[in-house]
């Protein structure tokens, strides 16, 4: 569809029900589908493989990232999951030392006891890449902004690394959202989303999404999805079709809320450190301003002379923030990743990264933001 983001949020991949004339896309809670006679079917099978709500929902996604393909699982990590079977034994991963924990844990304690080799670098210099790739290097997977020092990767730049080297090229696109970057666009070859995040955007639902701009890279990918079935339910479709039609509205408002969280706290007096792409000495702000369209709604806060205890004081004194894991939903969340989202990254890999014991992560939401200042004043006070 060569409609502008806004109407593909609304419309990709939906059309009115043929034999109902129902706006909304139906949830088909069908597991099955009736053939005529064997292999003579309307294209669904069994519901593994494909169902028409989730399949709307796939030709959205794949629209919004400007892809060919996309496809829905059960969770981000069954996402990146199927990525990482595209590898056999032998094969090596270069990857950011700055990731997700759970990204981190899949690949140090599932993949590599199948054989898969992985290093971990700074991915904001895409030289440090290029250094790690040889012979057996078959995948670079990076999260531009960071989950949680948001920290930049320049996605051009890394998508020549790969392109020269001839090495698959994912991008964890999920704290950006489809509305601040589009990945495929600056190179890469595969998009990957907790959809759980932005663009569930209400907090209700847990999925992951590929996106790919080819047809046999899908074929692999799918090929791997339906063996292995790590499928999301119609029900949850739904609701993810439904959140995605404010997409454009709710990551608006993120990032105004963003922004004027992020400059309270650089002049907080309690504050000895601030991670937030928009300000002008953020080290890949300029890396920011080229590939992204604003500077999303996600700030990190180091908060000065504080112990743990000190740390988890001011995290659980919030009235209107939320101290839960997760982020995206249009609710501001509190996070203390050391203890929650990367604590399955030891202390001493997670420490030399900036994920020290008074990190806080907040992931600003949509209310009214004189609220949301006032209760970052109570909770700092
Ligand atoms: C950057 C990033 N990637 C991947 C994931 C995993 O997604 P899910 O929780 O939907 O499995 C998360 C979850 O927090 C995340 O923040």
């Amino acid at each position: 569809m060569g409609y502008k983001f806004a109407t593909k949020a609304i419309h990709a991949g939906q059309h009115a029900d043929p034999t109902t004339g129902a706006v909304m896309t139906p949830i088909f809670q069908t597991s099955t589908y009736q053939q005529a006679a064997p292999g003579d079917h309307k294209g669904y099978e069994y519901s593994r493989g494909t169902n028409p709500t989730r399949k709307a929902l796939e030709d959205c996604v794949a629209a919004l990232e400007n892809g060919s393909h996309g496809l829905a699982f059960s969770s981000g990590m069954a996402a990146t999951e199927t990525v990482l079977k595209l590898l056999k034994p032998g094969d090596e991963v270069i990857t950011g030392d700055d990731l997700y924990g759970g990204s981190y844990r899949i690949f140090t304690k599932v993949f590599a006891h199948y054989g898969i080799k992985f290093h971990f670098v700074d991915t904001s210099e895409p030289d440090h890449i290029a250094a790690k790739i040889n012979d057996n290097t078959r995948l670079i997977w990076i999260e531009t902004p960071t989950n949680p020092t948001l920290k930049l990767a320049d996605i051009e730049a890394i998508g020549r690394v790969a392109r020269a080297a001839n090495v698959l090229f994912a991008v964890d696109n999920t704290f950006a959202s489809p509305y601040l970057q589009n990945p495929l666009d600056l190179g890469a070859d595969i998009v990957m989303h907790s959809v759980t995040k932005y663009i569930g955007g209400h907090s209700d639902v847990v999925m992951g999404a590929l996106v790919v701009n080819d047809r046999e890279l899908y074929d692999q990918l799918f090929f791997y999805y339906n063996a292995c079935g790590g499928t999301p339910g119609p029900q949850d479709s739904f609701l993810v079709l439904r959140g995605i039609k404010t997409l454009h509205l709710r990551m608006k408002a993120h990032c105004e809320n963003g922004r004027k969280v992020a400059e309270y706290l650089k002049k907080h007096p309690r504050i000895d450190r601030i991670y937030w792409p928009g300000f002008e000495d953020h080290p890949g702000h300029a890396v920011a301003k080229k590939q992204m369209r604003d500077f999303g709604g996600m700030v990190s806060i180091v908060l000065k002379d504080a112990s743990l205890e000190d740390t988890f004081k001011v995290a659980s004194s919030f009235k209107v923030f939320t101290l839960a894991e997760s982020l995206g939903g249009v609710e501001s969340l509190i996070n203390h990743p050391a203890t929650m989202t990367h604590g399955s990254i030891p202390k001493d890999v997670r420490e030399k990264v900036g994920v020290v014991d008074n990190l806080i992560r907040i992931s600003v939401g949509v209310e009214d933001i004189d609220d949301l200042l006032a209760d970052l004043a109570q909770a700092l006070g």
